[in-house]
């Protein structure tokens, strides 16, 4: 198990990164449907996909939705024959769906019943730096209290400690889209995500209801995660210190970030879903911790092109792109439509990851089990940008470079070739102003910001590719770079920027931004 592991995780950071540079447009269709399936336990693809319920607020009095979460220690089947222990929102990997409409507040308020500190994330989200998750913003267990380190980092965040819960309030202020809330404490994020602080935040609004998307059983959140699994259905997690006190990975893991072989959707290893024969609207979130996919379906629709994105990281499109593949890295969304009507009822239709090694190699299955009424189809167009297109200059306002250098070096991942420094800030932006910035990765990093949206100029040096449209909160940067145009709207204050790979981010590749 664990040696195939290592010889996944070993392959991901490079091919990886290779494949996005020249992926997207320039490949042809999906690769031949010959994977050996053989890879994978017998068990594939028996368990049905299930959907994370939706919680139910505690009052809706004020037109504020209340709800309340409980963090603490659960069981859960990830696979047929064992059980395993898991971190969960709720106590369930992932955690609740919680569903919020576009200008009317929702107040989450947590409780840590885990042993260890926690802090929520909402990411995507515009929310004012207090309420935003800042990673020194503990939020310590029920009945503990603060040691001496923590209190003297608490003056770095944002919103101090807090003993046993905290409540946190997003306006929603923003349009219609697939964000997702996730744990996010100070160099342990890897570590605790991946035991299961994960879920999605849906935000939906009146433009997107005016549209004949497909909805209810039709719309279905799909939080694709690997995990390496023991034999008795433990989480194996390469923690330098086993006692979890102090942080970090052991060294064969610090460039690739944690990768496993077994992939998960919504929580089950290689799940499948009936479809009837019609539109399906798919909300794709990569939450691992370090490992991007490029998705396809096998067999693709007769005529190719079957994913058609309706919508990026933090909303939907102008307009839908329609094509074969893309490639989603770690925090990243893709809102897309699915056509099954395109298939003949009996198919079965594999989702799969042409880059990954081995059982990490496919994801989930669809069988088209038969025709039915349909009323959704593809909009021609969906919700105009509002917002002023993005223009490109000579130069760029700031530069970023991540740096986690080759595989057998010892360079710790780094931000402009600086550990993160609490005490240090990296960037001042101005509340209201547009920045063009150049990324440039090495090897292949995806970066995401809190709070501002960006748009892409450039990939590689040159125009963007199909699946760069519309705005985003995260972007797996490409060894050749990538220019982006930042808008700073929402609100001031002091947020981080990071790469995604959790591994990274914990051991160092962050930066603080404060909008001023
Ligand atoms: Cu999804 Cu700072 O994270
Ligand atoms: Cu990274």
């Amino acid at each position: 198990m664990l040696r195939w592991g290592l010889a996944g995780t070993l392959g991901l950071a490079l091919p990886a990164g290779t494949a996005v540079v020249s992926g997207g447009r320039s490949r042809g269709p999906a690769a031949a449907p010959s994977a050996a399936e053989d890879a994978l336990p017998t068990w594939a693809f028996g368990t049905p996909l299930p959907i994370p319920a939706v919680l139910r607020p505690v009052s809706t009095e004020g037109g504020v939705d209340r709800y309340e979460i409980v963090q603490r220690e659960g069981r859960q089947r990830i696979v047929p024959d064992a059980t395993t222990a898991i971190w969960g929102y709720d106590g369930t990997f992932p955690g609740p769906t919680i569903e919020a409409r576009r200008g009317r507040p929702v107040v989450v308020t947590h409780r840590n019943e885990l042993p260890a500190p926690t802090v929520v994330h909402l990411h995507g989200g515009v929310v004012p730096p207090q309420d935003d998750g800042h990673p020194l913003d503990l939020v310590l267990p029920v009945g503990a209290q603060a040691d001496a380190v923590q209190t003297e980092h608490a003056r770095h965040g944002v919103a101090g400690l807090a003993a046993g819960s905290r409540a946190y309030a997003y306006a929603n202020d923003q349009p219609a889209a697939t964000l997702w809330y996730h744990d996010h404490r100070m160099a342990f994020t890897g570590p605790q995500v991946y035991r299961g602080l994960a879920g999605f935040y849906l935000i939906r609004d009146d433009a997107e209801d005016a549209l004949a998307l497909p909805r209810g059983e039709r719309d279905i959140p799909l939080l694709i995660a690997d995990r390496q699994l023991a034999p008795d259905g433990s989480l194996f997690y390469p923690a330098a210190d086993p006692t979890g006190r102090r942080p970090g990975v052991t060294e064969r893991y610090h460039h690739s970030g944690m990768a496993g072989e077994t992939v998960t959707v919504n929580g089950v290893a290689w799940p499948f879903l009936e479809v009837d024969a019609a539109l399906y609207r798919l909300r794709f979130l990569n939450a691992s911790n370090a490992r991007p996919y490029r998705l396809v379906l096998d067999p693709p629709p007769p005529g190719g092109n079957g994913f058609v994105q309706i919508g990026s990281d933090v909303g939907l499109l102008p307009r839908p792109v329609r094509y074969e593949m893309f490639v989603i890295s770690p925090g990243e969304r893709y809102d897309m439509l699915v056509d099954f009507s395109r298939y003949q009822p009996g198919t079965r239709v594999t989702l799969r990851n042409n880059v990954g090694d081995g059982t990490a190699g496919h994801v989930m299955r669809f069988v088209v089990a038969r025709r039915a009424r349909d009323d959704a189809r593809v909009p021609e167009t969906l919700v105009p940008d509002a917002r002023p297109p993005a223009k490109d200059q000579p130069g760029a306002d700031r530069r970023w470079a991540f740096f986690s250098g080759p595989q057998e070096g010892t360079a710790p991942p780094m931000v402009n070739f600086q550990l993160y420094d609490m005490t240090r800030i990296d960037a001042r932006p101005t509340l209201g102003s547009t920045e063009i910035w150049d990324i440039t990765a090495d090897p292949t990093h995806p970066i995401h910001l809190h709070m501002a949206h960006f748009r892409i100029l450039r990939r590689n040096g040159g125009p963007p590719e199909p699946q760069d449209a519309g705005w985003k909160d995260t972007v797996f940067v490409p060894s050749g770079g990538m220019r982006i145009a930042v808008t700073f709207t929402g609100h001031r204050g002091r947020y981080v920027l990071h790469c995604h790979n959790l591994e990274h981010g914990d051991t160092g590749m962050m930066a603080n931004l404060e909008v001023t």
